[in-house]
């Protein structure tokens, strides 16, 4: 599909009730067949719908690679998404999980998008508040979901863009390059957070893996307490009114890290990370996704919740 009329066309044929959007596919777990029309994204452009000395607005359309629209913007000097580096997928599909990394969130630099109503065949405009975008959430994953198709999505891009270095790999980057948060550009911020995804995350054409299987959960100020009092190095950040638990600890906690089971496993580098070593079915991963969380559950009563979307 290459416009919203092929996309009003492909509905208008089709004899089923159900629709998913495939982007890039990079976030998906396929255990079963899709009982509906799958339509591939592939609308793509830009446009500068408004510039003054400070700001550019940019809107994209949704078919476009979400890394080939940062790379557009860091070569321009447009700040605002250079942490979000080399993330695969689309931008449609960019909001739809309010895509994160390295400290920045996509809803940071967000102005507005344009969404396709599936049932009124009406384009209608999303501000900010309007998608209720949270820890990889928005209202086109909860209350909205399935009614809508993500047709444009509008940046708003600082031209004299202020750098996100607190993320400690990427300090600790910059300072071995001499420089610091006052003195890199975003290309030195994008650069640096290639480097790390490439040293940590496997590179989904060569080792199949959709990121983070798991969302990093929340727990309460007490179970944080309670666990810290039995496992000294537990780490937690704090998150409205508790605390963030990095899943990869969890999960590297329960000896899950590495390891192997048939042509699945939990990546060396970062357990968060399951992989394909090819051959294995969507519901092999999702069994190993099952016995993960049972493990982190009966060790530190913590339930995990995908990241990914599973079909
Ligand atoms: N950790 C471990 N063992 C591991 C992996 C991580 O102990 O095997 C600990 C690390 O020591 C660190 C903490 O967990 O203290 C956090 O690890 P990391 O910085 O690698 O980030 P993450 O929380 O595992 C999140 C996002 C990533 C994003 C990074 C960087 C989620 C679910 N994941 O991972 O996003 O790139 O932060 O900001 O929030 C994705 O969504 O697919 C994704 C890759």
């Amino acid at each position: 599909m290459h416009s919203l009329a092929d996309l009003k066309q492909a509905i208008a044929e089709s004899s089923h009730e159900q629709f998913m959007f495939l982007g890039g596919g990079s976030n998906v777990l396929l255990c079963n067949d899709y009982a509906g029309l799958v339509i591939r994204n592939a609308i793509k452009g830009k446009q500068i719908v408004h510039e003054d000395d400070d700001h550019v607005l940019l809107k994209v359309y949704s078919g476009e690679s979400w890394h080939e629209t940062v790379m557009y913007c860091v070569e321009r000097n447009w700040g605002g998404i250079e942490n979000l580096s080399l993330i695969p997928g689309t931008v449609g599909a960019a909001p739809m999980q309010n895509i994160g990394a390295y400290g920045v969130e996509l809803e940071n630099v967000f102005d507005h998008l344009e969404a396709f109503n599936l049932n009124s065949f009406e384009l209608e405009s999303f501000n900010k508040s309007q998608c209720a975008f949270g820890y990889r959430e928005s209202v086109f994953k909860r209350k909205l979901k399935g009614q809508y198709f993500i047709y444009s999505v509008t940046f708003k891009l600082n031209k004299k863009p202020s750098i996100h270095a607190d993320y400690g790999d990427i300090q600790a980057i910059l300072n071995e390059k001499g420089l610091s948060a006052e003195t890199a550009g975003i290309k030195d911020v994008s650069d640096a957070v290639i480097h790390i995804r490439q040293s940590k995350l496997p590179d989904p054409k060569v080792l199949g893996n959709s990121g983070s299987f798991f969302k990093n959960p929340q727990i309460t100020i007490e179970h944080f307490e309670a666990l810290k009092l039995q496992f000294p190095d537990i780490k937690g950040y704090p998150q409205n009114d508790g605390m963030k638990v990095p899943a990869g600890w969890l999960i590297e906690q329960c000896e899950w890290k590495g390891k192997r089971v048939g042509n699945t496993g939990s990546h060396a580098k970062q357990a968060l990370v399951l992989v394909n070593y090819g051959g294995a079915t969507g519901s092999e991963i999702y069994q190993l996704a099952q016995d993960i969380i049972q493990s982190v559950a009966d060790k530190f009563s913590i339930h995990l919740e995908p990241e990914v979307n599973i079909v």
